[in-house]
């Protein structure tokens, strides 16, 4: 089993170790939480600074053209397109997963008239099915959400269809499902398909065009580290551009904002999916936080990634045996994105207590305690100091306190 040492010799061989040098990270604490929302770069508090001191403070509104804030949604989705394996004239800043969701489900929906089913797993994190739901009561319920089990999800593909929607990665296991295969069959049965990237983009390599894929959403404030309630980005393929339309037809998709016309007339190409004004405080900050993951290879991240998170399943098998933890994610790493979870029917305590000593992960209802691993920069002693943190926490039952067991609003 690696010891303390031979994680300090993996630190000191590891070609990203400067990176964390780049992020205004405290250092008492351990942060596991990457996946949900991404450290500061310490690049984003000085160029913010200039924005709102300079651009907004001094230029005023000027900086609209002066300072290019109004291309933002297209400079910024042009950079992102890079990450995610897309033409830089598919990808667009805007809003949240959820409302992109909403958009580009119904957009998914007037290219396949006629089908009625959106198609996805139990599983999917909620907002995605929320969104449909809401759609479907909009409709008066002509659309249907038919939820299935993840090994149900090639059949239940038929003639009815419009779209399969699916996470690329599961946000509470990490497992990562087979992007281009379900595209081919998603495909072959007549459907589009509508992947959401909030977990893949920035954390492994992301073939969009490669694999074939339609529609896409994602999101800035995990592994992009675009800062809290940063907003999320939407992907259409070329393929889609003319005849794809969405309903929250806002000035800013209109081809002529400037205008000011009183029928909307949808802009070409993916700008379309632009509704209102842009934020372009948040829109600045999540450009920083792209600018630096840019600089690095996916291949290079997403090899240290695997080796972060197997590193941590081994320590945690051995140290942590015997305390009814059970490994949630996939074992085999070719399956797992930057993610491990891992089960016990005390997770939320047991999480409470980790980061009461300075361990953030964070929990997810009904049982499992989620570590994330974002390979620029968590250490390889980081992971090992959780893993016995962990140990300890289980062995001397410090989580077995009514404070830890109290649920707070986020958790
Ligand atoms: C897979 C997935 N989709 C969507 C969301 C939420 O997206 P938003 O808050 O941008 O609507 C999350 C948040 O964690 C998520 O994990």
């Amino acid at each position: 089993m690696p010891t303390r040492a031979d994680c300090e010799a993996l630190d000191a061989a590891d070609p990203l170790v400067g990176w964390r040098e780049r992020f205004a990270l405290p250092e008492e604490i351990i942060y596991l939480d990457g996946n949900s929302l991404g450290p500061l770069p310490k690049a984003t508090a000085e160029l913010l600074d200039e924005v709102v001191r300079r651009q907004w403070g001094s230029g005023l509104i000027t900086s609209w053209n002066r300072h290019g804030w109004v291309d933002l949604p297209h400079t910024v989705g042009a950079k992102i397109a890079r990450l995610i394996g897309a033409g830089a004239h598919e990808v667009v800043v805007a809003d949240s997963i959820s409302v992109n969701l909403f958009k580009l489900v119904a957009a998914a929906l007037g290219l396949r008239r006629g089908r009625r089913v959106v198609l996805s797993e139990r599983d999917n994190f909620p907002t995605d099915l929320y969104v449909v739901q809401g759609l479907s009561e909009l409709l008066g319920h002509r659309i249907e959400l038919r939820l299935v089990e993840t090994g149900e999800l090639e059949s239940s593909l038929d003639q009815d269809t419009a779209v399969l929607m699916l996470s690329h990665v599961d946000y509470r296991t990490g497992r990562i499902h087979d992007m281009a295969r379900l595209t081919a069959a998603a495909q072959a049965a007549g459907a589009l398909v509508l992947w959401d990237l909030a977990h893949s983009a920035g954390a492994l390599p992301v073939e969009l065009n490669a694999s074939g894929v339609d529609l896409a959403v994602g999101c800035g404030y995990k592994y992009l580290n675009g800062g809290p309630g940063a907003p999320a980005f939407l992907f259409v393929a070329e393929r889609w551009h003319d005849a794809a339309r969405q309903p929250i037809a806002g000035w800013f998709g209109h081809a002529e904002p400037f205008g000011f016309q009183s029928e909307y007339r949808a802009a070409p190409g993916v700008h379309r999916f632009l509704a209102g004004t842009p934020p372009i405080l948040s829109l600045k900050a999540l450009e920083a936080g792209v600018d630096l993951l840019l600089e690095v290879g996916p291949g290079e991240l997403r090899a240290k990634s695997t080796q972060l998170t197997e590193l941590f399943i081994q320590l945690v098998m051995d140290r942590c045996a015997g305390h009814d933890l059970d490994l949630a994610s996939p074992r085999d790493a070719q399956h797992r994105g930057s993610q491990v979870a891992l089960r016990h029917a005390e997770a939320h305590a047991i999480m409470q207590a980790s980061i009461a000593r300075g361990v953030i992960g964070d929990f997810r209802a009904p049982d499992l305690l989620r570590f994330g691993f974002a390979p620029l920069y968590v250490r390889f002693v980081d992971v090992f100091d959780a893993a016995l943190t962990l140990r300890e926490i289980l062995a001397d039952r410090s989580w077995d306190r009514p404070e830890l067991k109290r649920q707070a609003a986020v958790t």
